[in-house]
C-alpha cells in the first residue's frame, strides 16, 4: 500500500434503518479505502449493503457511526455548503438510468441543470457548448440533446446518466451495477466507455456489480461484502485466482460462468443469507459456511492480513496456507 492520503478513506462505517430497538443492519462496521486513480470492486449478493455503502460514501443516506473521509476531510462534518461544493467532485451513476432521469426533462437541460448547479458554465453559449462536447464524450450527439429520456434506449440512457454524472468534472464515481439494466450486447459498450473516461479523466472508482466478470475486467482491487460486513480485500487478480475466505470461495463458485478448477474445488452457495434485522452471531457467515467450526458462533472475526495486500475476516487461518 503506498503513503499517500487515500482519495476515499472509509472507517467503521455502520448504516442501520428502522427502529434503535429492532435495527436492519444494512452496513455493519465497514472500513477500506481507495486510492487516487484505483477502480475498487464491491461485490456481495443481494441485500448485502453495496448501495448502501455506495450512498453512505456520497452523503446521500446519513450514516449510523463511522467515517468517511475524502483527501483526509470528514465529509460527516462538512458543512451544507461545502457539501454541495464536494458534490461535484463526488458523482453516482445509477443502475436504473430512466429512473433517475427526469422524463419531463430534455437532455440539454439536465445537463444544464448539473453544469449550472456547480457554475461550472457561463451563459447559455458555454453551456450549450459544453453540452454537445458532453455528448460526444459518451458516444452520443449534440442533437440528442432535445430529446426526452424515453426517446433513448437502454445504454443511450445510461449514456446520459454518464454524462450527468461527468458533467460537474468529478474526481471520484460511485457506479452502482451501471449495467445490470442493459441487456449484454450494450453492457460491453458501456464498460468500455467506463474505461475511456476513467483514462481520460483520472477518474477514482466505486464499482458495484454482481457480475463478476466485469468486475474482473475493470477492478484493481475488490471488497467482498456479506451481510453488511467485508469478508474479503484483495487485489482483483489474486481474488479471482485464490479465493481465501469461504464466502468468497463460494461466491466465485456460485457465479454463472464459475472458473472450472474454482467450481471443482468450492461447494457453491446454498440457501439464503440471514436477514439483516437478525444476523447470526460471531461471524455472519458462519450458518452458511462448509469451514464453520463451533468457534466462528463466538466471536465476529476481524478483518486481518493474510498475506501481503489481502485481507480476510475469518478464524480459520490454517485454510488460507
Ligand atoms: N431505505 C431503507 N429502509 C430500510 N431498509 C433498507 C433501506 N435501504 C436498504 N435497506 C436494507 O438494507 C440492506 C442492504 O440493502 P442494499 O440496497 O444496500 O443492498 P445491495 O447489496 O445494494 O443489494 P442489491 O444487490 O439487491 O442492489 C437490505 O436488507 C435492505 O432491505
Ligand atoms: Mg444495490
Amino acid at each position: 500500500m503506498n503513503g499517500a492520503t487515500p482519495l476515499i478513506e472509509v472507517r467503521n462505517l455502520q448504516k442501520f434503518f428502522g427502529p434503535a430497538s429492532r435495527p436492519v443492519r444494512a452496513v455493519d462496521d465497514v472500513s477500506f479505502e481507495i486510492h487516487s486513480g484505483e477502480t475498487l470492486g464491491l461485490v456481495g449478493e443481494s441485500g448485502s449493503g453495496k448501495s448502501t455503502i455506495g450512498r453512505a460514501l456520497l452523503r446521500l443516506v446519513e450514516s449510523t457511526a463511522g467515517s468517511v473521509k475524502y483527501r483526509g476531510e470528514d465529509l460527516g462534518s462538512a458543512s451544507d455548503s461545502r457539501m454541495r461544493f464536494l458534490r461535484s467532485k463526488l458523482q453516482i451513476i445509477f443502475q436504473d438510468p430512466y429512473a433517475s432521469l427526469n422524463p419531463k426533462m430534455r437532455i440539454r437541460d439536465v445537463l444544464a441543470e448539473a453544469l449550472a448547479t456547480h457554475g461550472l458554465a457561463q451563459g447559455k453559449g458555454e453551456s450549450e457548448a459544453r453540452i454537445a462536447e458532453l455528448l460526444q464524450r459518451v458516444g452520443l450527439r449534440a442533437e440528442h440533446a432535445s430529446r426526452y429520456p424515453h426517446e433513448f434506449s437502454g445504454g443511450q440512457r445510461q449514456r446520459i446518466g454518464v454524462a450527468r454524472a461527468l458533467a460537474v468534472a468529478p474526481e471520484f464515481i460511485v457506479a452502482d451495477e451501471p449495467l445490470s439494466a442493459l441487456d449484454v450486447s450494450i453492457q460491453a459498450q458501456v464498460v468500455n466507455l467506463l474505461c475511456d473516461l476513467r483514462e481520460q479523466f483520472k477518474l477514482t472508482m466505486l464499482f458495484i456489480s454482481h457480475d463478476l466478470d466485469v468486475v474482473e475486467y475493470l477492478c484493481d482491487r475488490v471488497v467482498v461484502l456479506y451481510l453488511g460486513r467485508v469478508m474479503e480485500v484483495a487485489p482483483t487478480e489474486a481474488l479471482f485466482a485464490k479465493p481465501l475466505h469461504p464466502y468468497t470461495q463460494a461466491l466465485l463458485a456460485a457465479s454463472p460462468k464459475p472458473d472450472p478448477e474454482l467450481a471443482l474445488v468450492h461447494v457453491p452457495l446454498m440457501g439464503d443469507m440471514p436477514s439483516p434485522l437478525n444476523p447470526p452471531s460471531g461471524c455472519g457467515f458462519r450458518t452458511r459456511c462448509p469451514q464453520a467450526i463451533s468457534a466462528c458462533a463466538e466471536q465476529r472475526p476481524m478483518l486481518e492480513e493474510s498475506s501481503p495486500g489481502r485481507w480476510t475476516a475469518c478464524i480459520r487461518k490454517e485454510l488460507f496456507t
